[in-house]
C-alpha cells in the first residue's frame, strides 16, 4: 500500500459529531460538535478536564456507541453506514480497545484472554493460539501465557489486554486512561510499549490521559474542553512540566 493510503487506513476523522446522554429528565451533552482528524502512523494523546468529553469520543470511534450527529470514520471505514453487524465485525477487528481496568475475563487463561476476539469471530481457540502466543512473547510474557489474571500483576494484565487488542490487527488502537491502575514504573513501561507498537506496527495509537508524564511520549495532544475540541499541539521535546504549561494555555485561550 503506497504511504498515504497507509496513513488514511490507520487515521480517523470526526466531523460535526454530537452526542448527549440523557440521565433522567436531564440531558448532558458530552460531545458538542467534534471536528478532529488524525493520521495514523502515530502515538497521539487526547487531554482535557474531567468531563471533557475524553472518553466519549473514545467509545464512539471503538463503536461501542452511535454519535447523534457527524462522522466518524476509523481506517477510511464510515461507522454511520454500518448496521449492528458491521458495527461488531468493526469492533472486533479495526479497532483495539485498552481501558483502565483490563477488562480481562478472569475464568480464562491469559493465552485464552487474547484469543478471545478471534473465538468470537469464529475461529478456534487453535487457528487464533500461535499468534496470540507470538503477541505474548513480543510483550514479554512467555512464561505467563496459562496464568489467569489473578496470579498476573497489574502491568502484566495490562500486556495481555494489549495482546488481546493487537491480535486482530486493527488499524487503530485505543486506549482510555490506561496506566490508571498501576505504579509509576509499570506505567513508563507501558507508554513505552504502546509508542513502540505505533512505531513498528505502523499503527495508529490514541490513548486519552491526564497525565503529562505519559502525554510526553506521544507526538501530538489533542485537547478537549466541554465538549469540543480546544486545540492541539506537537510534543516535539517538551518535557512534562512544559506540556502542562502548553495543556492549561491551550485550555485558557481557547474560544
Ligand atoms: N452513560 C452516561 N450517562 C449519562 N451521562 C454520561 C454518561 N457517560 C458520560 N456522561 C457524561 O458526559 C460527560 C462526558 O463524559 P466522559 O466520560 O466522556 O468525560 P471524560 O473526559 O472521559 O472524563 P474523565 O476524565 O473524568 O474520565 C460528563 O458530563 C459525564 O457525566
Ligand atoms: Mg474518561
Amino acid at each position: 500500500m503506497p504511504p498515504t493510503e497507509a496513513a488514511a487506513a490507520c487515521g480517523v476523522r470526526l466531523l460535526g459529531v454530537r452526542k448527549a446522554y440523557r440521565q433522567g429528565d436531564r440531558r448532558v451533552e458530552a460531545l458538542r460538535g467534534i471536528d478532529l482528524e488524525i493520521q495514523g502512523p502515530g502515538f497521539h494523546a487526547i487531554m482535557g478536564p474531567s468531563g471533557s468529553g475524553k472518553s466519549t469520543l473514545l467509545h464512539l470511534l471503538a463503536g461501542l456507541d452511535a454519535a447523534d450527529e457527524g462522522t466518524i470514520e476509523v481506517g477510511g471505514v464510515s461507522l454511520g453506514g454500518l448496521d449492528d453487524a458491521a458495527l461488531t465485525l468493526h469492533r472486533r477487528r479495526r479497532s483495539g480497545v485498552i481501558f483502565q481496568g483490563f477488562n480481562l475475563l478472569p475464568t480464562l487463561t491469559a493465552l485464552e484472554n487474547v484469543t478471545l476476539p478471534a473465538t468470537l469471530d469464529g475461529r478456534t481457540h487453535a487457528e487464533a493460539a500461535p499468534r496470540a502466543e507470538n503477541l505474548l512473547r513480543e510483550l514479554g510474557l512467555a512464561d505467563r501465557m496459562t496464568h489467569r489474571p489473578d496470579a498476573l500483576s497489574g502491568g502484566e494484565q495490562q500486556r495481555v489486554a494489549i495482546a488481546r487488542a493487537l491480535l486482530q490487527e486493527p488499524p487503530v488502537l485505543l486506549a482510555d486512561e490506561p496506566t490508571g491502575n498501576l505504579d509509576s514504573q509499570a506505567s513508563d513501561r507501558l507508554w513505552r510499549l504502546l509508542a513502540e507498537v505505533a512505531r513498528t506496527r505502523s499503527m495508529l495509537v490514541v490513548m486519552v490521559t491526564h497525565e503529562p508524564l505519559a502525554a510526553a511520549h506521544c507526538e501530538r495532544v489533542h485537547v478537549l474542553r466541554d465538549g469540543r475540541v480546544a486545540g492541539s499541539f506537537h510534543v516535539d521535546g517538551l518535557d512534562p512540566s512544559q506540556l502542562a504549561l502548553r495543556l492549561s494555555d491551550t485550555l485558557r485561550t481557547a474560544v
